[in-house]
């Protein structure tokens, strides 16, 4: 397919496709009155395999294509060339698709917004006053001493929770070790989820935060304002969920800034809270979406790099070797460790492109923007598939193939912009380098006490349910070394 070629050499597509096409002569599949392609779209398997929905499109229609699904119009960029022209022509204050249920929630108890639903401004203000605790390598590092303490938690629960070596419910346990790691980085408090018994109130939390999750879907694709008017069962569960994430997320960062006010000092919320001009409800909601953007994207994330080494032992061997050359026996694992530590970020970086928790991210195009061959008017829904790129043989020589050895050639020939797996640009993922730690501090931990191995070798497809889950219970032991 070449139905769009990227014109990017040294000017941007817009100097240089003078006569670049409107929307409409975009290729893309049926589009029926009123249903656009979400017919086509479910005899594919429905939304929980749109992933391969998409993929399959790119194959067809090329780099871009167009979808309507029912009165939700979209278009679709899937090649490195589209990905970079729209990182060049970023504007300052880039927008995603907007989170209209959660903002709803918000208005209707006059909290504030967080990262995940900011625009403009706003949004530029709040990310630069947590950009500095989170994405600057150095003082990301300094939060190894607690990512540690939930890790060696995480290595005694699966001593006492595997049954010949078999965890019952893994990702349960990972979404633990990630939500207590998150709440343990943002409001210096531990609550005890890896323990065997488990406070009502970490319980409650810990099931907040998976309702509000699971309820918000729906009213993504239904207006919200129908809900909220005749108050459906969806809405009440979404609203009863925030409320009791603002008020424990309330509490913990309440107790916080008072602990500081009496004298103590080197709190990550209080360090933001006195440096930044952010109101005690910018923090509030800020550090309320920082922690459900973290939980399920990083256990999921873990999920699936335990997957890839269980399918790949050869590797798994390298990096066991790799981590015993580095880090002496008997001693922890710490963030200064794995700088040394290539394979390791090998393995992170090459199971993110094989299994991706998030298979694409989206920008509302607040300008007329031309891509590739196209001109794309400003309001446009731009979906960027990352997957779909990643996992395209163009890209990727063997793509299906895990080989983190790909990510350490010298002359690399792989395009910077093909693997984004925590998206792009002034927007993207600002939990990352807390995210890859965390995995990376984690999996020290593991492979040292374990060896994971498969227990059957019959494909585990990703269904898509917000991330990318396993479609079983994954086939994987971890035996004690
Ligand atoms: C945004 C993936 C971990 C907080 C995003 C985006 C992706 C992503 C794809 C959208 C970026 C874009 O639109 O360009 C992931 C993955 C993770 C992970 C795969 C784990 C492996 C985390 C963690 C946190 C977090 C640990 C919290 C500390 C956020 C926030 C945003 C975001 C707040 C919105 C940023 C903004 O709009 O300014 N993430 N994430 N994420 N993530 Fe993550």
């Amino acid at each position: 397919p070449t139905s769009s070629v990227c014109v990017l050499d040294s000017k941007d597509a817009a100097e240089s496709a003078p006569c670049a096409h409107s929307l409409d002569s975009i290729p893309g599949p049926t589009n029926w009155p009123l249903f656009g392609s979400l017919i086509e779209l479910l005899l594919k398997g429905g939304l929980k395999r749109q992933h391969e929905a998409l993929i399959h499109y790119h194959k067809k229609f090329g780099k871009i294509f167009q979808m309507k699904l029912g009165s939700f119009e979209s278009v679709h960029i899937g090649a490195p060339c589209l990905l970079e022209a729209l990182y060049r022509k970023e504007s300052n204050y880039p927008q995603r698709l907007e989170i209209k249920p959660w903002k709803a929630y918000r208005d209707m108890r006059h909290e504030a917004y967080g990262l995940l639903i900011l625009e403009g401004k706003d949004w530029q203000r709040v990310r630069s006053a947590f950009q500095q605790k989170l994405m600057k390598p150095t003082e990301v590092m300094k939060l190894d001493g607690k990512i540690n303490e939930v890790s060696a938690d995480l290595i005694k629960r699966i001593g006492r929770a595997q049954v010949n070596g078999k965890i019952d419910d893994l990702y349960f346990e990972l979404n633990k070790w990630s939500f207590e790691t998150i709440c343990y980085v943002l409001y210096d408090k531990r609550f005890g989820l890896l323990q065997d018994s488990i406070s009502n109130e970490a319980m409650d939390f810990i099931t907040s935060v998976k309702t509000m999750m699971s309820t918000f879907g729906l009213m993504m694709v239904t207006p919200v304002e129908l809900h909220k008017t005749f108050n459906t069962k969806t809405w009440q569960d979404h609203t009863a969920a925030w409320d009791r994430i603002f008020s424990t997320a309330k509490l913990y960062i309440d107790k916080n800034l008072k602990r500081q006010s009496n004298g103590k000092t080197g709190n990550f919320l209080c360090d933001i809270y006195h440096q930044s001009h952010l109101t005690k409800k910018e923090l509030y909601a800020a550090t309320t979406e920082l922690q459900v953007g973290g939980v399920e994207t990083t256990a999921n994330s873990m999920l699936w790099v335990i997957f890839n080494l269980s399918r790949n032992p050869c590797a798994q061997a390298k990096l066991l070797k790799e981590i015993q050359d580095v880090v002496p026996a008997g001693e922890t694992p710490r963030a200064e460790h794995i700088k040394n530590m290539p394979y390791l970020k090998a393995c992170l970086k090459e199971s993110m492109r094989v299994s991706p928790s998030v298979p694409f991210t989206s920008r509302t195009l607040d300008k007329d923007t031309v891509l590739g061959d196209y001109t794309l008017s400003k309001g446009t829904i731009l979906m960027i598939n990352s997957q779909a790129i990643a996992s395209n043989e163009e890209y990727f020589d063997n793509g299906k193939q895990f080989r983190p050895e790909r990510w350490l050639q010298e002359k690399s020939s792989i395009n910077p912009f093909a693997h984004m797996p925590f998206g792009i640009g002034k927007r993207m993922c600002i939990g990352r380098r807390l995210a890859e730690l965390q995995i990376q501090l984690s999996l020290c931990w593991i492979l040292r006490d374990y060896e994971i191995v498969a227990t059957d070798h019959e494909p585990v497809d990703a269904l898509h349910a917000g991330t990318l889950v396993p479609s079983r219970e994954l086939p994987v032991a971890f035996v004690r070394r």
